[in-house]
């Protein structure tokens, strides 16, 4: 089983980037934790960050098909990524929705989620423990093949 790990614009700045929101672990000790948890699970997980909107969508159209899900923290794409939102929609994998941050307590337009629609889930505010909660739950799925 294999699940592709996507973040979006200014993520590879974790850890330098406004901490107090955003939490101080790096990106790349985020996807270490995941792949770390992928072994623990049985899973194989392959990570992958822009800033360019296109090169999600290119990774996303070229690893699909051989993969059976999908987590994603798009940035700020998840406001107004619509191009992003349909590859998702495209990729016919389930999506898990990932926010550091709680999007729904701070600016209004941070509240709106154009990814939403099309994910089977969404978490948001728990900090880096949002991905490993959001791996746990889609390999369960998966394992199970359980809708709710
Ligand atoms: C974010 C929230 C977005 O609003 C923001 O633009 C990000 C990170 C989060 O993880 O909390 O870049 O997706």
């Amino acid at each position: 089983m294999r699940i592709l790990v996507i973040h979006g614009p200014n993520l590879n700045l974790l850890g330098r980037r406004d901490t107090s929101i955003y939490g101080d672990k790096t990106l790349g000790e985020i996807d270490a934790l995941l792949k770390e948890q992928g072994r623990a699970l049985g899973v194989e997980v392959v990570t992958f960050q822009s800033n360019h909107e296109g090169a999600l969508i290119d990774f996303i159209q070229e690893h699909s098909g051989s993969a059976d899900g999908i987590i994603t923290n798009p940035g700020a794409l998840t406001h107004y990524g619509l191009s992003l939102r349909d590859a998702l929609l495209d990729s016919g994998l389930p999506v898990i929705e990932v926010h550091l941050s709680n999007i729904h307590g701070r600016e209004e337009w941070r509240s709106r989620s154009v990814i939403a629609a099309v994910a089977t889930g969404q978490i948001s505010g728990l900090g880096w423990r949002g991905y490993v909660a959001a791996l746990q739950v889609l390999t369960d799925r998966l394992k199970t093949d359980a809708s709710p």
